[in-house]
C-alpha cells in the first residue's frame, strides 16, 4: 500500500470552502481561432463560499449530492474534479461530495470554478499526493478557464483564456471594503454572451493594466478603468439586468459593474452603513442581494477528520 493510501485511510472526512470571485476589469483582447476569447482581468475572492465535504466510500464510485439539486450529477465540475485526480493517479477510491451551495449558479462569480480548484486541493492535502504547481495548474485549466485562478485566489490578473494567473500585491481600497451582490432572477451561459460580443467590445488590456498597476501601487483603481468588456451586451441584450443597474444606482450605490459574464452586478461601497442601506432597499424590490467582503483564502481552509 502506497504511502498515500495510508494518509487516506487515516481521515475519512474532509472539509473545504469554495470562495466566489468578482472581476474589477475584464478585457476581452480577440476571439482566438479555437473560439474562446483572449483576456486580461483583475479578480478578487470574496467571502460568499460554498462549503464541500468529501467522504471515503468503499464502492469505487463517486457520488455528488448537492443542495441544488440541478447540480447533483457527474456532470458537476466538483465530481469532475475529483475523477480527473484519480485518473490521474490510476486510482479507484470511491468518494462522496457533498456540496453546500451559497454561490449562485451561472450568475458570473464562478462558482463551479471555484468548487473545482477546492476539490483540487483538498484531495492533494487529504491524500498527501506529490503535485507539483505545475500539475495542479494543468488540471485546473483543462477543467475551466477560471479553474487555475481559485487554486490561489486573492487578488489576480488572469490573462490568456484566463489561466495565466500572476497574483498582485495584497490590497484591497478602502472605498470597495464592502461589496453588495446583486443576482437578477435570469441566469446566463458564459459561452451565450461571450458569442454575443461584436469587435467594438474588444479592448487592449489597458484597464487591467491600469487597475493592477494602481493596486500594486496601494492607490484606488480609477473608476473608468473598472471596465467590463462583457457589460454592454449584457445589458443591452437582458432588459432585467439593465434594470436592476438601474435600481441599485437609484438606491444609492455610486459605482455598478456586471461580475465575469454575469448577470450578478456589484457596488463597491467605503461604509457598511451605506452598504446596508442600499441592501435594505433591494431587498424590499425582492432583489436577490449579498453583503460580501474581499477575502485571501489560504490552503489551510482545508479540514481533515
Ligand atoms: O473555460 P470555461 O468552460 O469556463 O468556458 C465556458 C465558455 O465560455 C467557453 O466554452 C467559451 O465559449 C467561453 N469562454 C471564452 N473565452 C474565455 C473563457 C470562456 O470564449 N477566455
Amino acid at each position: 500500500m502506497s504511502h498515500a493510501q495510508q494518509a487516506q485511510i487515516s481521515s475519512k472526512v474532509c472539509f473545504v470552502r469554495a470562495y466566489a470571485k468578482i472581476n474589477l476589469t475584464l478585457d476581452v483582447l480577440r476571439r482566438q481561432p479555437d473560439g474562446y476569447h483572449e483576456l486580461a482581468t483583475v479578480m478578487q475572492t470574496i467571502d460568499l463560499h460554498d462549503t464541500i465535504c468529501l467522504t471515503a466510500t468503499g464502492d469505487q464510485r463517486v457520488h455528488m449530492i448537492c443542495t441544488t439539486p440541478a447540480l447533483s450529477n457527474l456532470d458537476n465540475l466538483a465530481a469532475r474534479a475529483v475523477d480527473k485526480v484519480r485518473q490521474r493517479l490510476g486510482w479507484h477510491q470511491g468518494v462522496r461530495i457533498e456540496l453546500y451551495k451559497r454561490i449562485p449558479m451561472a450568475a458570473g462569480l464562478g462558482g463551479g470554478s471555484s468548487d473545482a480548484a477546492a476539490v483540487l486541493l483538498a484531495l492533494r492535502q487529504w491524500w498527501q499526493l506529490p503535485f507539483s504547481s505545475t500539475d495542479l495548474l494543468s488540471m485546473a485549466a483543462s477543467l475551466g478557464s477560471d479553474v487555475p485562478f481559485f487554486l490561489t485566489g486573492g487578488l489576480a490578473l488572469c490573462e490568456g483564456r484566463g489561466e495565466r494567473v500572476s497574483p498582485l500585491v495584497r490590497y484591497w481600497p478602502a472605498s470597495m471594503r464592502w461589496l453588495l451582490l446583486l443576482k437578477p432572477v435570469i441566469s446566463l451561459s458564459t459561452a451565450a454572451v461571450f458569442r454575443a460580443l461584436s469587435a467594438t467590445d474588444y479592448t487592449d488590456g489597458t484597464h487591467s493594466k491600469a487597475v493592477s498597476a494602481a493596486l500594486n501601487a496601494h492607490s484606488d483603481p480609477p473608476l473608468d478603468h473598472l471596465h467590463n468588456g462583457l457589460e454592454r451586451s449584457v445589458l443591452e441584450r437582458y432588459p432585467a439586468v439593465a434594470q436592476a443597474r438601474e435600481d441599485l444606482l437609484s438606491a444609492g450605490a455610486a459605482v455598478v459593474r456586471l461580475s465575469g459574464s454575469g448577470p450578478t452586478l456589484f457596488a463597491p461601497f467605503a461604509e457598511l452603513a451605506s452598504a446596508l442601506d442600499v441592501q435594505h432597499q433591494m431587498q424590499a424590490m425582492e432583489y436577490e442581494v449579498y453583503l460580501s467582503r474581499a477575502t485571501n483564502p489560504s490552503h489551510g481552509d482545508v479540514s481533515l477528520f
